[in-house]
């Protein structure tokens, strides 16, 4: 194949939370690195991306949240948007499956699979939660995966081994609305016959790619053909998705995964429509190559399901490789957003905005290529510290600050060329395409290693030749010394761009006062890259500036504040103590009260000693809630008193009674207090 056009996908992200860097490192980075390295090449790229806006996922997050499927896609769509442009991923389209053009594309492409008679249709049991009136598929139920005994699959995939399996298949099922065990009831839906496809896949992806596909895509993909494919549903019964376009279909969906991927031929058409373009050449013509980046959980999807859709339709082109990365960690722990542990991309971008290319560049070097890997706040100030700033933009700072001073900012014309300055400049053009050896095999971290041994050997070349001191001893030299490091300067402006984009732009317009001008082959083939005579710009701002322990400190504490909420959120409620007659809890005198006073006792951590007005007299009462309130903020809070508890001294201080506290999931007490707040200090409690 003689490679004409590139369709670049990225998984479609579910509107139903915000972006984190799980998604980034697995998917978006890496794509974007690969449609700007093709862009830098000259190809005709076409990268999409958008937002999943049917399924399982968003009804929980809806009903979660008391609000419409509507209003949560709503929510996260422009919040996801906004996001990946700020971020600089340089989608050529981002759609969501709720567009018009999606509905008709997802219909027209069910309803030409049916009408080729390339479905079975059966009406069979399936799992139904009587108590909320609903059929459970997907999410809405959870049970024992029957492959690798994970206790909590989902209906349709279980996250721990990957695999796709139907709701009915899990062990134990239970309702993930009320708890229940499910009962069945019999339903029509439309399967595709998975299994009518499997010697065709083994064909097309175990003997025609077993070398170009990553070892982690094949192996699952031949552990799923070696287990046998089964027909999948690709209907539900919900309401919230695509109608299925058929008589007597009322109340049925198409399956998320089903419409899922259609979304990504939805946006092209989109895409095109809105560029007076043809879509089709980039889903139709042979000469495209298809290319989708996901997850790992996504394999099974777009290996074998989304293949075996294109070809049972039979126009389109199949992928080319679906170069799926593993996950990455958090601190030593998966990212969860249930727990909230997790880089939010909206707020990462709130704390570092103009750090979009250190994140870009820590996400990269620890991609989760081949493995699961960690991101650590240190990590990420380390190699932006030690990397970026001590390497990379050291470089650049000496280039700039050398050539202004000794130049007025003009590159010097070269005198005669040492060995080792033949040897730099016939180095600089190795580069190029020492990258897209590791690009080409989906290697970005490697790529992202070998672009920094250029700004390495930048900066060594300097602190070998030291201009600083020659320039007074061999002034001569200096020019030639300076002119190599300018050329090493502007290969790295053009080298960056797929994996540093906003620096790229930064150092093109310190050295050439324009974005763009050269190419990337050009770095191998131009003999000056900066002229000598032309002028770099005065006074440039720094590429990188260090990351201070404060600013991760930040970052540490959020994370230890979601722990500490998650904990407090699961901890367990203590059992009901032993029961009590009637005439022991008369014995209690609870009077509802006002703090008029309150003040830290000296020499403890959790101790304030209050004064509290109780209706009919006024008590000194020592709390322990130093740790939960300052003693400003309670001045005036109403709350419950036990008046008839022994008095005792604590620190010296007789307290006269107790507080009725609650504890927060936080870990903060709160007041227990009457909601009237008429109800007159000295009211018993009863
Ligand atoms: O797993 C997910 O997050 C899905 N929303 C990915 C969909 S990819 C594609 F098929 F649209
Ligand atoms: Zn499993």
């Amino acid at each position: 194949m003689s490679t004409k056009r590139y369709t670049i996908t990225t998984a479609l992200i579910y509107a139903n939370g915000p972006i984190h860097i799980g998604h980034l490192a697995g998917v978006h980075v890496p794509a974007d690195i690969y449609a700007r390295y093709l862009r830098a090449k000259g190809k005709d790229v076409h990268f999409i991306g958008g937002s999943d806006e049917h399924g399982v996922p968003i009804t929980i997050k809806a009903k979660k949240e008391g609000i419409t499927p509507q209003q949560v896609v709503d929510k996260y769509h422009n919040m996801l948007k906004s996001s990946f442009e700020t971020f600089g991923i340089s989608f050529d389209h981002y759609s969501r499956t709720t567009s018009k053009t999606h509905f008709e594309t997802a219909s027209a492409f069910f309803k030409k699979l049916y009408d080729d008679g390339k479905f079975i249709e059966e009406t069979n049991e399936q799992l139904y939660d009587a108590e909320a009136n609903q059929f459970l598929a997907d999410r809405f139920v959870v049970g024992t995966c029957p492959k690798c005994g994970n206790e909590e699959s989902y209906g349709d995939q279980c996250e721990s081994c990957g695999t796709s399996h139907n709701a009915t298949d899990l062990i134990n099922p239970k309702s993930a609305i009320t708890g229940n065990v499910p009962s069945l009831k019999k339903t029509k839906h439309w399967y595709l016959p998975l299994n009518e496809y499997e010697s065709w896949l083994r064909e097309w992806i175990v003997a025609g790619h077993k070398n170009d596909w990553k070892p982690n895509v094949l192996g699952q993909v031949k552990s799923w053909l070696d287990d046998g494919l089964r027909p999948r549903a690709v209907t539900r019964d919900l309401d919230w998705g695509i109608p299925v376009p058929l008589d007597g279909a009322e109340g049925k969906v198409l399956y998320v995964w089903f419409d899922a991927p259609i979304g990504y031929i939805s946006a092209s058409k989109e895409w095109a429509a809105e560029h007076q373009k043809d879509w089709e050449p980039y889903w139709k013509d042979e000469d495209t190559k298809l290319v989708h980046f996901i997850g790992k959980d996504n394999i099974v999807f777009h290996a074998i399901i989304f293949p075996a859709m294109l070809k049972a339709e039979g126009s389109f082109i199949l992928p080319e490789n679906v170069p799926a990365n593993e996950f990455l960690n958090l601190e030593d722990d998966k990212i969860s957003t249930s727990r909230n542990w997790a880089v939010w991309l909206h707020e990462y971008l709130e704390d570092f905005p103009d750090k979009q290319d250190v994140l870009r560049y820590v996400l990269t070097a620890n991609a989760p290529e081949s493995k699961d890997n960690n991101f650590t706040w240190k990590d990420y100030q380390a190699r932006n510290n030690n990397e970026l700033v001590a390497v990379f933009g050291n470089f650049i700072n000496r280039v700039a600050v050398l050539t202004n001073k000794y130049y007025d900012g003009y590159v010097p014309a070269p005198r005669d060329f040492s060995d080792t300055d033949k040897d730099v400049l016939a180095a600089i053009k190795e580069f190029p395409g020492d990258i897209d050896k590791s690009i080409n095999r989906y290697r970005f971290r490697e790529g992202l290693n070998t672009f920094m041994n250029l700004a390495r050997l930048g900066n060594k070349y300097l602190a070998d030749e030291e201009p600083w001191k020659l320039i007074k001893t061999n002034p001569e030299r200096v020019n030639t010394v300076m002119y190599i490091a300018l050329q090493i300067a502007t290969a790295l402006s053009v080298l960056a761009e797929p994996f540093l984009p906003f620096t790229a732009k930064k150092l093109k317009v310190l050295l050439t006062n324009t974005d763009t001008k050269l190419t990337w082959d050009a770095i191998a083939t131009v003999t000056e890259l900066l002229p000598s005579g032309h002028k770099i710009i005065e006074k440039p701002s720094l590429l990188f500036t260090k990351i201070e322990d404060e600013a991760v400190q930040k970052q540490l504490d959020k994370l230890a504040a979601a722990k500490q909420a998650n904990e407090a959120a699961n901890k367990p409620i203590d059992p009901i103590k032993d029961t009590i007659i009637f005439d022991d809890f008369t014995k209690l005198d609870m009077r509802i009260g006002t703090i008029l006073e309150a003040e830290k006792i000296a020499k403890t951590k959790k101790l304030l000693k209050l004064k509290v007005n109780i209706g009919l007299e006024e008590r000194t009462i020592v709390s322990g809630i130093a740790e939960s309130f300052s003693p400003e903020e309670i001045i005036g809070k109403r709350v419950t008193v036990l008046t008839n508890l022994a008095p005792r001294k604590l620190r010296g201080v007789e307290s006269q009674g107790m507080i009725l506290m609650t504890e927060k999931p936080d870990g903060k007490l709160a007041f227990v207090v009457p909601d009237d707040a008429v109800v007159q200090d000295g009211e018993e409690v009863s």
